[in-house]
């Protein structure tokens, strides 16, 4: 099976399946109500800078697709919405692109319509390893990105019958990646990231790290659907069986920031609220991709009231905790862990009650 039509059935299934977390970790972390805010909403200021461009708003459209004429058509709506909104937007992977030239144009479109935007190009750590740092120059020119995010993806390889599953030699191709002039992301892609991967990414020369941790797509879900489709009953067993597999994002968050990762949450961030929490956590910015996926296949439109709405809850937040930027939200005390989180982070060493120390080293 081709890369092009995999990533089509991907992008069905999730439409047409219920591919999401049953857990909601979110749900553990809770802003303190400020009842005297003592702040005019008005005046709340949520920009911020990423990847050295000015956003109006902390948000990434996450990676999702692109390789296929109908990637194409989301590919636009999600970027005249990212253009419109003053977000960030991530590419799918571009290695559809790289096989056949002649879906070039289905990525490069992306910053044709939204110049002003913080792009991230994509490919997956097993690619790179075979392809090198020429191909991340490639991959970058392909869409004019600000960088590069090598998505790390063993829980879906494993899954996928065809699945690559040689993790050996990626550190190193990262190291050789991150010595060229593209700034190099790493990303999940739904199991998440821990103290301990982080540090070893960080010392590969990565800055930033996009978590995607447990609570939102899981892709190992949608390798249980695929493979129940073409009568693969040994992979869809496997594949529901480790559906919840990972790291919680809230958790992966503190534990990337107590890394001292400059940090991207996603991973299950459904509202504003979760885009609130995330960075009183230790995130600079948040990032979602299935919220976005619908919307894409109908207008720009609809991808941009889904933004909205995710400001306007971001910002109802920051009034109700008296958080006048994303700076003092960042450091508002008004962050407290409850539940399984909780139980996880301490089992981990992690004390909760440090959070005020942990952003401080998320820089
Ligand atoms: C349809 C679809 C396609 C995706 N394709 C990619 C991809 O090509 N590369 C990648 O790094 N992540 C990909 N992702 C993963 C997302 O970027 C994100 O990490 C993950 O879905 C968790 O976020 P969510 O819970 O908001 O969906 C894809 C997600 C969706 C929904």
């Amino acid at each position: 099976m081709s890369t092009s039509s995999r990533k089509l059935d991907h992008v069905r299934i999730c439409l047409e399946r219920q591919v999401e977390s049953m857990w909601m970790p979110f749900e553990d972390v809770m802003l303190v109500h400020k009842a005297l805010p003592e702040i005019d909403e008005a005046s709340i200021d949520i920009r911020c800078r990423f990847l050295g461009k000015e956003m109006k708003t902390p948000l990434l459209i996450s990676a999702m697709t692109g390789g296929h004429p109908e990637a194409r058509e989301i590919n636009i709506n999600l970027a005249k919405a990212a253009q419109e909104v003053g977000v960030a937007m991530g590419v799918g992977s571009q290695r559809a692109a790289l096989e056949d030239p002649a879906q070039i144009e289905t990525f490069s479109t992306v910053r044709d319509t939204a110049p002003d935007v913080p792009l991230i190009g994509n490919i997956g750590a097993a690619q790179l390893r075979k392809l090198g740092l020429e191909a991340v120059d490639r991959l970058a020119e392909m869409v004019d990105a600000d960088a590069v995010a090598v998505h790390l993806n063993f829980l879906q390889e494993c899954i996928q019958p065809e699945g690559d599953r040689d993790a050996s030699g990626v550190l190193e191709a990262l190291r050789i990646a991150t010595s060229g002039k593209i700034p190099i992301i790493i990303k999940e892609t739904g199991a998440g990231i821990s103290r301990e991967v982080a540090q070893t990414i960080l010392g590969s020369g990565v800055k930033t790290i996009d978590v995607s941790g447990v609570g939102g797509t899981s892709w190992s879900g949608v390798e249980a659907y695929r493979a129940e489709e073409i009568g693969d009953i040994s992979s869809k067993d496997l594949g529901e069986l480790f559906r919840s597999w990972g790291i919680p994002t809230p958790v992966s968050i503190v534990e990337c920031a107590s890394a001292g990762a400059e940090v991207v949450a996603s991973g299950g961030i459904r509202s504003g609220l979760d885009v609130a929490k995330s960075i009183a956590l230790g995130a600079s910015i948040a990032g979602a991709a299935l919220p976005f996926l619908k919307p894409a296949t109908l207008g720009s439109e609809e991808v941009v009231s889904t933004l909205q709405a995710y400001v306007r809850a971001l910002r109802t937040c920051m009034f109700l905790t008296g958080s006048q930027d994303l700076a003092s939200l960042k450091h508002a005390s008004t962050v407290m862990i409850l539940g399984r989180c909780r139980e996880i982070l301490e089992q981990r060493g992690l004390d909760t009650k440090k959070f005020s120390i942990y952003r401080e080293m998320a820089k």
